[in-house]
């Protein structure tokens, strides 16, 4: 369920008129609910309870501040990849103790920004990576809390570039050797093992592959107290799949979630950590485009529009589908046509849709994509000297811009000409 519905023929964002702030902002924008926002993120933690548990929303789907305050103040801790995304949690108000850093990368930099800072745990994710932070660690005088993340060689059933939990993807120890490195790691100074961490992939839509995924951790705790570890949280990751299509989609909802974590590991007492970021963020925004010539081509319609691959790269990048939806309402019964929209980048990647039945368009109309809160804003980029899309926060009857669209000046004051030239 989101916030995004026709009211009286106008596609509202709760109880804002999308044209309206269109007319403000110009387009294309983003535009999210809060409501939404908070919903998706209250499901988890209402699924997770009465376990003890902590959601880490993750930053990488939607990373606007003022987001990340929302969620903060709701409780929510931060799932950070990098230095600039633990910087944002900060930023936002997020405590320390409710942020953990994943990531298989993290440089020695990263690992002191955040151990001055304060963290809840670091997701280590190799042998070099413990030896590094052990050594950061010690030169600081500091403890590392850590976890390991566990390769569990599971097979999420998602799309290959977002797959993380078989065996030959970058991610995590391999299980097999997980109580070796456990044992390296009890053994290096300035770590404290805390848990474990397991992430399988995203956009999940079947609870299968979880299942195997936790029973494997269950298994693995047991043998890992057994060696005389402390594991007190289970990090899960994230990755449960949101519906992209209005039809008879239905992925799992984080209630059989939360109750599939509950059958497979709440016995084992441990803090349960889930890193969720497209549920919440995913049906929680919209990207409002304008149709700027509906062309005739040889065999097909192009709706050309404002918005291109650089404000949205998913369909482009991963053959992604996202709903599109007129701004204004269409009657019932309207007749539909099939159309090519595309946006107006200079490459045929430069396409979100084929042959989509949309009603009668025309120039000027404006057209909402669905779906597009997560993997967004966040994956824009200048591309074609296009200005970084601005975003919008909606809550109630009012809204915000909560990162402005950047003038071309702007733009062409980033680049520096030497003097030699
Ligand atoms: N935790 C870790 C360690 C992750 O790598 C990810 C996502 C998440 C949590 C959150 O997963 P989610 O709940 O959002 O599925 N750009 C792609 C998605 C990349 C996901 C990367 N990792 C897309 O647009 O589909």
């Amino acid at each position: 369920m989101d916030h995004f519905l026709y009211r009286d023929g106008h596609l509202m964002a709760e109880d804002v008129a999308i044209s309206h702030i269109a007319a403000a902002v110009g387009t294309p924008f983003y535009v999210y609910s809060a409501a939404t926002l908070t919903r998706h993120y209250r499901l988890f933690s209402e699924a997770l309870s009465p376990l003890p548990h902590q959601v880490c929303f993750a930053i990488k789907s939607l990373s606007n501040l003022a987001v990340l305050k929302l969620l903060g103040d709701l409780g929510a801790g931060m799932d950070v990849v990098s230095g600039g995304e633990y910087l944002r949690a900060k930023a936002a108000g997020v405590p320390g103790e409710r942020i953990v850093f994943s990531g298989v990368g993290k440089t020695r930099d990263e690992m002191k920004l955040a151990l001055t800072g304060g963290i809840r745990q670091f997701n280590v994710e190799s042998e070099p990576e413990l030896r590094a932070l052990s050594e950061v660690a010690q030169s600081l005088g500091a403890t590392a809390p850590i976890t390991l993340r566990v390769n569990p060689d599971v097979d999420a059933k998602t799309h290959e570039k977002i797959a993380t939990g078989k065996k030959e993807n970058k991610f995590g120890i391999p299980i097999s050797r997980a109580r070796a490195i456990y044992a390296q790691a009890a053994s290096l100074p300035g770590l404290q093992v805390v848990g474990i961490d397991v992430h399988i992939g995203s956009q999940l839509t079947d609870l299968a592959p979880f299942e195997a995924a936790f029973t494997k951790i269950a298994e693995l705790t047991e043998a890992l107290r057994a060696d005389g570890h402390t594991i007190s949280r289970l990090d899960l990751g994230g990755g449960l799949g949101i519906p992209y299509t209005r039809s008879n989609e239905a992925p799992p909802l984080p209630f059989d979630y939360g109750a599939l974590i509950k059958r497979t590991l709440g016995h084992l007492g441990c803090e349960i950590e889930i890193e969720p970021g497209r549920l919440i963020s995913g049906n929680s925004g919209l990207l409002v485009s304008q149709v700027i010539y509906v062309k005739e081509g040889e065999d097909r319609t192009f709706l050309i529009v404002d918005a291109a691959m650089n404000d949205l790269v998913r369909p482009s990048m991963y053959g992604a589908h996202h709903d599109i939806i007129p701004v204004t309402e269409p009657a019932p019964a309207t007749p539909t046509q099939d159309y090519d929209v595309v946006g107006p980048v200079c490459e045929t990647g430069d396409t979100f849709a084929k042959a989509r039945a949309l009603p009668h368009l025309a120039e000027g109309d404006l057209v909402a994509f669905r779906s597009a809160g997560a993997y967004g804003a966040v994956m824009a980029s200048e591309y074609n000297t296009r200005p970084l899309v601005p975003e919008v926060l909606v809550q109630a009857d009012h809204f915000a811009v909560i990162r402005a669209r950047p003038s071309f000046d702007e733009i062409l004051a980033r680049d520096n000409i030497p003097e030699w030239l």
